[in-house]
């Protein structure tokens, strides 16, 4: 990215008091809008930005992912989404958020040999779940087991040496899958099961998942394609809530396992990737095609917090390409399975309506990934405590592609956002026998 000052384009911003007005230069990427360099504002004008919820704030140069919300276009270091979702797969679009380009043949299976080595847990490890209740929330297991990689993995958690990070980046995308299928069997109380290195990623995961050791378990192609599929798509988002969290944890020189824990804790939350467990509870409560319009109606209340889940965006104003693909994923899975799920058909008649519906059409409020990723989910055959969990499996690869990204910025420093203080001013203490 050329991150110089566009033919010496500025923006000139005046203090209206002072009189004082500076330039600020305005940079330029390969697409996507200019970004004014605010660094001087402080400095010379001694003024901060505000801007809750960064609605308009970048906060970091990056190459890994760009995504056009009015278009609704998403690409991997220019690979569009829909062409990697069809062509490609989920280790093949890791290796390119992580490494840039599309591999070679060599490459490719260079990094999933790579990959395919660390799919175990260090024994002690699996020691861990014991001490989680049985009915824990699987991403409550997920944000302790993998913030205790770091207690384990002490040759790859020296941040400075490019070796051992790509270690860790890659222990971190391997054994997310493990420990993920771990907690649903801990959930259930079955034996966990072990890696299967003969199998692919998405086969493997599903296999340590859904298999016992009593019985021979096939994967069903079709299931571990559609899993890979879901797993590309949830690959990257660029700075994203949970990838923010990451970078900024990892800004403080933080070690890898402890970023991506923080970032799996930020993941969890329902206006983010815990959307697609509440899109299915909000179904399920909805029950009937004849109480959608109640429901709309109580979305649009602004006294109700009552929000249709699986719409809206913070940057997609027009589709999200992800749901585009899921949204015939879903229809392909649910028929190769013959499954017949009347909630697809709530589903289908929920979009319907609030598409036409002038509230989401003023407000541009579209079915994002969540919308269709937790029917699909649910006919796999998990539950919808699961359904997160599947989203970290997949986002790992975008965390430690960009906190590694971050690591090397020769830009970077420790995120420290500023204020706008509205508190007491200066106040003198006043002794406790004095306050009455
Ligand atoms: N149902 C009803 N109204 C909505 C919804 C919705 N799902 N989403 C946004 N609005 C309204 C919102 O109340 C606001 O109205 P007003 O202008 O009158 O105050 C307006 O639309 C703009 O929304 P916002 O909350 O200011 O937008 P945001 O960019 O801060 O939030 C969002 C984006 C995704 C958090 C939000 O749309 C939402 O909570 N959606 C439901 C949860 C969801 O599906 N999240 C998954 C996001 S995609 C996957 C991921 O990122 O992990």
């Amino acid at each position: 990215m050329d991150n110089k000052p566009s033919n010496r384009e500025t923006l000139t911003v005046t203090d209206n008091v002072t009189g004082k007005s500076i330039d600020m230069p305005l940079l330029s990427g390969t697409i996507g809008p200019k970004v004014v360099d605010i660094r001087k504002l402080y400095s010379e004008l001694d003024h901060f930005t505000f801007d809750p919820g960064y609605t308009a704030t970048g906060s970091c140069e990056s190459k890994i992912t760009y995504i056009d919300g009015d278009k609704g276009e998403l690409y991997y270091r220019g690979y569009p989404i829909e062409q990697l979702a069809d062509k490609s797969d989920f280790m093949e679009s890791c290796y390119i958020l992580l490494y840039g380009e599309l591999p070679t043949r060599e490459q490719k299976s260079s990094f999933v040999g790579a990959i395919t080595r660390h799919t175990m847990v260090h024994e002690q490890l699996t020691r861990f779940f014991s001490g989680f209740r049985r009915d824990a929330h699987p991403m409550a297991v997920m944000c302790g087991v993998v913030g205790a990689l770091s207690a384990f993995y002490h040759d790859s958690t020296d941040i400075t040496d490019p070796r051992q990070r790509m270690i860790a980046s890659h222990r971190l995308i391997a054994k997310m899958p493990t420990i993920a299928a771990m907690t649903y069997k801990y959930s259930l109380g079955q034996p966990f099961i072990f890696p299967k290195n003969s199998l692919g990623f998405a086969e493997n995961f599903l296999h340590m998942t859904f298999a016992v050791p009593c019985e021979e378990y096939k994967v069903s192609p079709t299931l571990a394609k559609a899993m890979d599929k879901i797993f590309i798509l949830h690959a990257d988002h660029e700075q994203n809530a949970s990838t923010s969290t990451v970078r900024l944890a990892g800004s403080s020189g933080a070690n890898p396992f402890a970023c991506i824990a923080a970032g799996i804790a930020s993941l969890w939350g329902p206006a983010h990737g815990g959307a697609n467990e509440a899109v299915l509870k909000m179904l399920m409560e909805i029950g009937h095609k004849d109480r959608i319009p109640e429901f709309v109606k109580r979305a649009k209340n602004k006294d109700d917090t009552f929000k249709l889940m699986g719409f809206g965006h913070r940057v997609y104003k027009n589709f999200d390409p992800r749901a585009k693909v899921l949204r015939e994923a879903c229809h392909e899975v649910l028929e190769e399975l013959g499954v017949n799920d009347p909630l697809l058909e709530l589903a289908m008649e929920l979009e319907r309506l609030a598409l036409k519906d002038d509230y989401f059409i003023e407000k541009k409020l579209y079915p994002n990934v969540d919308f269709y990723s937790g029917i699909i989910l649910k006919a796999m055959g998990f539950p919808t405590s699961m359904f997160t969990v599947l989203f970290a499996i997949a986002r790992t690869v975008g965390w430690v592609a960009q906190w590694n990204e971050m690591i090397e910025d020769p830009n970077q420093k420790i995120g420290r956002p500023r204020q706008l203080y509205t508190g007491p001013v200066r106040r003198d203490y006043i002794d406790i026998a004095k306050r009455g």
